[in-house]
């Protein structure tokens, strides 16, 4: 019998051998992978288009801001790899590229996380998705920091060039204003200092069970979002005092961040500055039926197993989207919309039916009522 006490030092040798081996190819090819980016801002865009809906401005500047990071990046990482032998962390370190951070300003639910989630995986990057509340809540930057950086680490496999080369989304950026957190005993001032060193590029030493791996945010790519509420108030009463007319998110300026609470240091950092619109009943009714990460198309899918043809009728797209737009959380509310509409039939239905099942703006309103 063969079990694990009974298998030889020698074994035991070449499977760890082995592992690490593996380990060192996944590293290289992870590291090979951004060192040849090679997709276009419009490549990038068209396929972040198959999952997310509108917001045609917003990705274009995105894209655009992606693509050329990791472009920059991966070139001046192959420049470095050459003089430097081959050595990845050493050319981690002797490279200097200059970064423009997004800032994301949009209403919730209109796709602010998502993007960010779908353009790193597009980019084929480590990802991360860190809620600013959490330092309103306690007031500052500390242990954070090296929090973020950990979770860096784990979106990247363990691996640690990967995970500096990663993107980190920080959420409810809007939070951390002074303004904001007036009111309590905090100074958002502090926090979003301590958020500028994060920004800047610390260097955190991260203890892994018996490791002690370095880890740096100089080439992380920052996105910062929130939702800004009073901003277009801001705009709107300076533009209304310097004769200013049009659209507020062609004259936003970082003033207008200050002016709502943000440190101009920090907002200096994030020189792409992005507004994401408002989802139309339009844009949600896309979203149920063209986004690739549609509830309603992955549902249609399911019950095609059971040989029934899910259909919605475009009232009840229509109806579903204004359901959903009056719940305020764009296009957050659709899934769950969704679920409660088709619950009783996904029940019901496999087993039951097979061939069409049409769905119209009645059965939507009676399941929702
Ligand atoms: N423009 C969009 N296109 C496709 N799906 C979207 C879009 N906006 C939001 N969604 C869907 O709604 C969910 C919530 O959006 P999210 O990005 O978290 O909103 P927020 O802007 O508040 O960060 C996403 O996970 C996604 O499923
Ligand atoms: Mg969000």
């Amino acid at each position: 019998m063969y079990t694990h006490e009974g298998m030889s030092d020698r074994s035991r040798q070449r499977i760890k051998d082995k592992i690490e081996l593996l380990r060192e190819e996944q590293t290289m090819e992870a590291v090979q992978e951004i060192i040849e980016f090679d997709k276009t801002p419009a490549q990038l865009k068209a396929a972040m288009d198959q999952f997310i809906i509108g917001q045609e401005k917003g990705k274009k500047i995105i894209s655009t801001a992606i693509a050329f990071h990791y472009k920059r990046l991966g070139g001046a990482l192959k420049k470095a790899l050459a003089e430097n032998e081959g050595d990845i962390d050493l050319a981690l370190r002797n490279t200097k590229t200059p970064r423009a951070n997004v800032l994301m300003i949009g209403p919730s639910g209109c796709g602010k996380t998502y993007t960010s989630e779908v353009t790193s995986r597009l980019a084929g990057v480590a990802f991360v998705h860190e809620d600013m509340t959490r330092f309103s809540e306690v007031g500052y930057v500390g242990q954070d920091a090296t929090d973020i950086l950990v979770d860096l680490l784990m979106a990247a496999g363990g691996n640690a060039q990967v995970a500096q080369m990663g993107i980190v989304y920080l959420d409810e950026i809007d939070k951390i204003a002074s303004e904001m957190m007036a009111f309590k005993d905090v100074s958002g001032r502090g926090v979003q200092k301590g958020l500028l060193h994060l920004v800047d590029g610390t260097e955190n030493t991260v203890q892994i069970g018996k490791e002690r791996i370095t880890l740096s945010t100089r080439h992380v790519f920052f996105i910062a979002g929130g939702a800004f509420e009073n901003l277009r108030g801001l705009v709107g009463q300076r533009m209304a005092r310097q004769g200013f007319q049009g659209d507020w998110r062609d004259h936003l300026l970082t003033d207008d961040l200050v002016a709502f609470g943000m440190e101009r240091q920090l907002m200096g950092r994030f020189p792409v500055k992005v507004v994401y619109d408002q989802l139309t009943t339009r844009d949600l009714k896309d979203i149920m039926t063209r986004s690739a990460d549609s509830v309603l198309l992955a549902y249609s899918n399911d019950l095609k197993a059971w040989s029934i043809d899910l259909e919605f009728t475009d009232d009840a797209l229509t109806e579903v989207a204004r359901c959903a737009e009056r719940e305020g959380t764009g296009a957050r509310g659709l899934i769950s919309i969704i679920h409660r509409v088709l619950l009783e039939d996904m029940y019901r239905l496999p087993g039951n039916h097979t061939g069409p099942f049409v769905v119209d703006v009645n059965d939507v309103r009676e399941r929702l009522g």
